[in-house]
């Protein structure tokens, strides 16, 4: 079989794909024919050695996080019922690969019928990151949240589960991307790229924040044009807001096997939708990865096995 390793912490150079044996069925393995992995920012800050305080690692190690696949067999204590269903997952040992020997019960799920695999990856260090932060605020119909980051593979599915919990929703994007997050169901489209506090000062005032950007400039300009403001980030650990009245939070964890599965049941009834902006095969993962940190985003970008 195939994977994707970093070797180093110089970037896209130091990404290889080499050919290794399968390792074997133990009792608790699920084998999955892997047919998506998503690209995503853990990926690519790892490989520019941008992560090392919170996620320090051994190299060479295999890359990816999250896949979506076909079961091919199971081990006896997994169930076999699952030979041939598409599923979902996270793989902490590293997910790029095209045979990924699952070892972790919660840490795999069936994929409806009614859910396309590469729509249900997406998933995977996305919706699951957002409906922590949306479950975190307790969203409901009296929040004005503002959120950063609203094109990417978090931001989409923040955008459309606090329309789901009813809040009223202003989106920070860039001005080629306002259309796409309006159609997602933000209330009001904010151009970060232009003089942002005139425009903050000028709109609907927000009581909470969710950051999935990480840039405390950013934060900065915000919490200075408002007093009261309770602030979660997905990306930045720590920030001092400026006020007595404003609080920070990193947001971090998990929503659980219950979290996953709502969030399959809402793709299946079409409540949430899947932003997919571009399918790259896993052998140009260095053209991803470069697109993924220099490009502007529309949902996630996928690796096809
Ligand atoms: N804590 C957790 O559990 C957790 C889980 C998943 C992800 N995360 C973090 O959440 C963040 C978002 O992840 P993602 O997968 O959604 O990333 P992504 O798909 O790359 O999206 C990043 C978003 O940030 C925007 N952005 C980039 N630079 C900006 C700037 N200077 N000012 C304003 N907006 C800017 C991008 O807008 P443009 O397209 O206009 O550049 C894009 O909308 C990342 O920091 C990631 O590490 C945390």
């Amino acid at each position: 079989m195939q994977q994707i390793i970093q070797t180093d912490f110089s970037g896209v150079d130091g990404l290889q794909i080499e050919t290794i044996a399968e390792s074997h069925l133990t009792p608790l393995s699920v084998k999955v024919n892997t047919k998506y992995i998503p690209v995503l920012p853990y990926d690519w800050l790892t490989e520019y050695g941008l992560l090392k305080t919170i996620r320090p690692v051994k190299l060479p190690m295999v890359i990816g996080y999250g896949f979506g696949g076909i079961v091919e067999s199971t081990g006896l204590l997994r169930d076999h019922q699952l030979v041939g269903k598409a599923v979902i997952g996270v793989q902490p040992t590293g997910s790029a690969q095209t045979v990924i020997n699952a070892q972790l019960p919660p840490l795999l799920f069936e994929v409806p019928p009614k859910v396309a695999l590469k729509d249900a990856v997406t998933l995977i260090g996305g919706a699951d990151a957002a409906l922590h932060a949306v479950n975190s605020i307790k969203a409901n119909s009296t929040d004005v949240v503002l959120v950063t980051g609203a094109s990417g593979g978090v931001g989409t599915y923040l955008i459309q589960l606090l329309k789901l919990a009813g809040a009223t929703v202003i989106a920070l994007a860039n001005p080629d991307n306002r259309v796409f997050v309006q159609s997602l169901g933000a209330d009001v489209v904010l151009n970060y790229q232009a003089d942002l506090a005139a425009q903050l000062t000028r709109t609907v005032v927000p009581n909470k924040v969710i950051d999935a950007v990480g840039r405390p400039e950013l934060l900065q300009t915000i919490t200075t044009v408002y007093e009261q403001l309770t602030i979660f980030s997905l990306s930045l650990t720590n920030f001092n807001p400026p006020k007595p009245n404003q609080s920070f939070k990193f947001s971090h964890g998990s929503i659980g096997i219950s979290g996953y599965h709502q969030l399959l049941a809402l793709l299946a009834t079409g409540q949430i939708q899947a932003q997919i902006q571009t399918v790259y095969p896993f052998e140009d993962v260095k053209k991803a990865h470069l697109a993924a940190k220099n490009g502007h985003a529309r949902g996630r970008m996928l690796l096809a096995f």
